[in-house]
């Protein structure tokens, strides 16, 4: 086990930088359309800011190229400043003379939030002097940033090799109710997949067929598999990169006696017309967007069976109301389930709130790719390079 906050002793006055997960979802104005992410991370930075740390948060948010306004972090420091009992400020970068001024006039149990870490190249880079500059800005390293955990990056692995460390409360709490789905998964264990982020997860993918019994794939997800298939997939969303992968993926299934299930209808827009249509075969310029009714019961057939269900990733573009029917149907399937049923992703999270059904699953955890490679892996390099606990 790793060490965790709890076995940190004389915080007072100590900078503590914290790595957190903040990736939520705004919308153009900046407002937090789901707050899941943060309201997790509240414990860890209320017992830091108890024991009198000084607590210097780190955190990315989306995939921004260089500075973008609407991917700053800013609009979190407000949201923090209204639920912490402690004084909350926030700058504007994350090297430099504003972040060391703020630094040194940080008060014993207040909380500085820097910059969005993906601002600077050298963050994905895992740019190590870019590390060790971050790192001589503070006492400790604590890393509850669990979403991003399968990430090697300067603020999550690098700061984890350069200082003394341990994880949070959040951290802790995923692994623990992971480790329950890893090692003892009921059966048939079915992963339900959609989503977007295709070049994540299909890697992953590759070797879980090997701890799932049955894959349900939706979401931009299916289109590639589909199209690894030969079949017609219109102008749907493609990762032509990762065709002969998911090859490899529905080959290797086949061999080891898994199901796969790729959708047999869609919901889809054709052309510039606005209005959705559902089809069974896409293609010219038809874009799918949802799974179809079909599919729906297709699926429902194999979670009805199901005695552990893991779901990461919406099965359709669910922020728009017409994309909405298939993902929605699906989460109120798993909700209703007898089996054991968790869940994972930022956008996964959201979209579950939105239909109200989080309480109805046993655990919904704030990593998406990172619990899909915990699962599979049993480890994550941010978490492999934190201190083990001395017993
Ligand atoms: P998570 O955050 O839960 O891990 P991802 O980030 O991988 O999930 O994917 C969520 C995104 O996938 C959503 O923004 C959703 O609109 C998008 N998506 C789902 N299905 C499709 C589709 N058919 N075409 C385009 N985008 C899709
Ligand atoms: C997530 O939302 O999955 C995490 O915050 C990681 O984001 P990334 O896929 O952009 O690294
Ligand atoms: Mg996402």
């Amino acid at each position: 086990m790793k060490r965790t906050i709890r076995e940190l002793v004389n915080l007072k006055g100590k900078v503590v930088l914290l790595r957190v997960d903040f990736n939520v979802p705004l919308d153009e104005g900046g407002k937090i359309l789901d707050a899941t992410r943060i309201k997790n991370e509240l414990p860890t930075i209320r017992y830091l800011i108890s024991k009198g740390a000084k607590v210097v948060i780190l955190s990315h948010l989306g995939r921004p190229d260089g500075y973008d306004v609407r991917k700053s972090l800013w609009p979190i420091s407000i949201y923090l400043s209204r639920v912490l009992p402690c004084s909350v400020s926030f700058s504007s970068t994350v090297l430099g003379e504003e972040t060391r001024e703020r630094i040194k006039m940080l008060k014993d149990g207040n909380v500085l939030l820097l910059e969005n870490v993906r601002f600077y190249k050298q963050e994905e880079e895992c740019d190590m002097k870019f590390a060790r500059e971050i790192a001589s800005m503070g006492d400790i390293f604590v890393n509850d940033a669990f979403g991003t955990a399968h990430r090697k990056h300067a603020t999550t692995y690098g700061l984890g090799r350069l200082m003394p460390n341990a994880i949070g409360f959040l951290m802790e709490k995923e692994l623990n109710n992971l480790n329950k789905i890893l090692e003892e998964p009921k059966r048939p264990f079915v992963v339900v997949l959609g989503g977007a982020k295709v070049e994540t997860k299909i890697k992953i993918l590759e070797r879980f067929v090997e701890k799932a019994d049955t894959i349900l794939i939706g979401g931009a997800m299916a289109y590639t598999f589909l199209k690894a298939l030969g079949r017609d997939v219109g102008l749907s969303k493609v990762q032509d990169d990762y065709l002969e992968v998911a090859q490899n993926i529905l080959e290797k299934a086949k061999e080891l006696g898994k199901k796969i299930l790729l959708p047999i209808d869609h919901v889809c827009l054709k052309g510039r017309d606005p209005h959705p249509v559902e089809v069974t075969t896409l293609k010219g310029d038809l874009v799918g967007y949802d799974i179809g009714s079909r599919t729906i019961r297709y699926f429902a057939r194999e979670l009805d069976k199901a005695g552990e269900i893991f779901w990461n990733g919406p099965l359709g573009m669910y922020e728009n109301a017409n994309f909405r029917i298939g993902t929605r149907s699906i989460a109120e399937i798993i909700a209703e389930s007898k089996a054991h049923k968790s869940a994972g992703g930022g956008d996964t999270i959201a979209m579950i709130n939105l239909f109200n059904l989080g309480k109805k699953f046993d655990y919904l955890s704030t990593g998406g790719g990172a619990t899909l490679e915990y699962l599979e892996e049993g480890s994550l390099p941010a978490i492999e390079v934190i201190q083990e606990k001395i017993y």
